[in-house]
């Protein structure tokens, strides 16, 4: 018997009335986007949505950006009516886009990234040299009406499925005008939170004192892993905490995103009291002018220690010269993140020790980790981990009075609407489905919204 498929009459009729359907839905939607957000919505995702940069290529002159709605309409495509800034049209920060050849719209850059210095830079690097954005620090208060109205925009977003992403994006873009100050009494508030649940001058790394000999310390993700703590391993722990809270004035955490590149941002990054920086990034010379040298404490994913320097199991000389960039920095590791990560993060110290080296090792706390995720999953980051970025920023928001963060974004463009890579470094891409960077990217403008500390995306002026 000749086998006749029965399904391809119904086939040509139910892609015909799904067709139908989609159309149907299409309009249904465009109508009520239209409604809802009113024509500009429509304007305003072409021009600023995430695939639209070969609209933005043709991008060229310099623009004023002042209150006067003439020249702002050139460069600011809000709707916005006109004339409502308080800030001062003689102080106008100046804005410089210059055009940029081809834009790779495939890729999604985000902060802390997983991979190390691969140092393969060439392809893409010429081309983005030349074609940053300046923006100056805003030319309004603070406190200025416009500027509040401005963070509200921004703050009212709840969810970060609430608009499309390049709704989010130009109001913070538009936030970029305002000057940025501390609320002093939303970051007290936002600190003593972090304090009762995650507690970072207590519990940031394993110590002889919240880890005292004998414990069976509990792994963050193998929940059913145990680990013994004995006598070799508690010796390497430091007494008690070094940091204590608010020790350091002004702290700058150091995320990798591709945002930082030709920020020159190096020097305000050095001027920080306190330094963190993510999974050994590259601070060459080549790179300075960035994202500057000065590194008090860099993590390590152990992963790289796995796949760059044999476990340590062989020459170790490699893997020391790589720390010795850093100086004087510590040494943190998530050895007690999974049982995969513990032999070789440990071994990273019996390196350090045998070179001689002055630089401590110190070990994510587990508990630390399981509460500060714990703590975000609240706030709507849900991801298989979240970033080491996070986590430095939240224990960083417990040590210093002041948060500063760099190269923290999510998102292919930078805020002027320019193709940036991955990483300041190289354009590799993350596992995709680890982290949900553009949720935690999300909650980082919102708490720079709230004044509890201060996101940088565009080019640094300081010092
Ligand atoms: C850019 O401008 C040139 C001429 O100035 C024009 O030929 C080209 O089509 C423009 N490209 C886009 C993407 O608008
Ligand atoms: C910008 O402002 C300066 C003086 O403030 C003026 O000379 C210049 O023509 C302005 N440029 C544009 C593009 O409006
Ligand atoms: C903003 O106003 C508050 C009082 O409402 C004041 O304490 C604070 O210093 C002001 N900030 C700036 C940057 O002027
Ligand atoms: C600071 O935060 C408080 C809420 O904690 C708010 O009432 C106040 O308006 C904020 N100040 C400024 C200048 O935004
Ligand atoms: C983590 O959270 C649990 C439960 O909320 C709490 O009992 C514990 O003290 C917290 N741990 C740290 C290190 O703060
Ligand atoms: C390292 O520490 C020494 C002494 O504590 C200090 O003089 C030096 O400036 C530090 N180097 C860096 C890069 O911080």
């Amino acid at each position: 018997m000749r086998y006749a498929d029965p399904s391809a009459n119904r086939d040509l009729l139910g892609n015909r009335t799904l067709l139908f359907i989609f159309i149907c839905a299409f309009a249904l939607v465009t109508l009520l986007q239209q409604i809802l957000y009113g024509r500009n919505y429509i304007k305003r995702s072409l021009q600023f949505g995430w695939q639209s940069g070969d609209q933005l290529a043709n991008w060229t002159g310099l623009f004023n950006v002042t209150d006067d709605p003439a020249v702002q309409s050139g460069s600011d495509s809000s709707s916005r009516s006109p004339g409502e800034g308080a800030g001062p049209s003689d102080r106008s920060g100046k804005l410089q886009i210059r055009p940029h050849r081809k834009p790779r719209p495939d890729r999604a850059p985000n902060g802390c990234g997983q991979v190390l210095s691969k140092e393969k830079t060439g392809e893409g690097q010429a081309e983005l040299e030349s074609v940053y954005f300046e923006f100056y620090e805003g030319p309004f208060e603070y406190n200025s009406t416009r500027c509040l109205e401005l963070r509200h925009e921004i703050l009212e977003v709840k969810v970060l499925s609430m608009v499309k992403q390049s709704e989010l994006f130009d109001r913070w873009k538009s936030l970029q005008m305002c000057r940025w100050a501390m609320n002093i009494s939303e970051a007290n508030q936002f600190k003593s939170t972090l304090s009762r649940c995650c507690n970072a001058p207590s519990f940031l790394f394993t110590t002889q004192k919240n880890t005292p000999l004998g414990t069976k310390l509990k792994y963050e993700v193998d929940t059913s892993g145990i680990y013994h703590i004995n006598q070799e391993i508690f010796r390497m722990f430091p007494k008690d905490m070094p940091y204590y809270r608010s020790q350091f004035k002004k702290c700058a955490v150091v995320g990798n995103g591709g945002i930082l590149k030709n920020s020159r941002c190096g020097r305000e990054i050095n001027s920080a009291d306190f330094v963190f920086r993510c999974n050994l990034p590259p601070i060459s010379e080549k790179y300075t002018m960035d994202v500057g040298v000065k590194t008090d404490v860099v993590t390590v994913n152990p992963s790289i220690i796995t796949e760059r320097f044999h476990k340590l199991e062989k020459w170790r000389r490699p893997f020391y010269r790589v720390l010795q960039v850093y100086e004087n920095a510590s040494v943190l590791l998530p050895a007690f993140y999974n049982t995969r990560n513990t032999d070789v993060s440990i071994r990273v110290k019996y390196v350090l020790d045998d070179f001689e080296s002055t630089q401590a090792v110190y070990y994510f706390h587990p508990q630390y980790l399981v509460n500060v995720s714990r703590y975000w999953l609240s706030l709507g980051v849900r991801a298989k981990r979240i970033s080491t970025g996070l986590i430095l920023a939240t224990a960083a928001l417990e040590l210093c009075e002041e948060v500063h963060l760099f190269g923290f974004w999510a998102f292919p463009m930078n805020p002027s609407g320019l193709y940036i890579t991955h990483h300041y470094y190289d354009n590799v891409k993350p596992r995709p489905g680890f982290h949900a960077m553009p949720s935690e990217i999300f909650n980082f403008l919102h708490l720079h919204s709230r004044g509890i500390l201060r996101v940088h995306t565009g080019t640094c002026t300081c010092c």
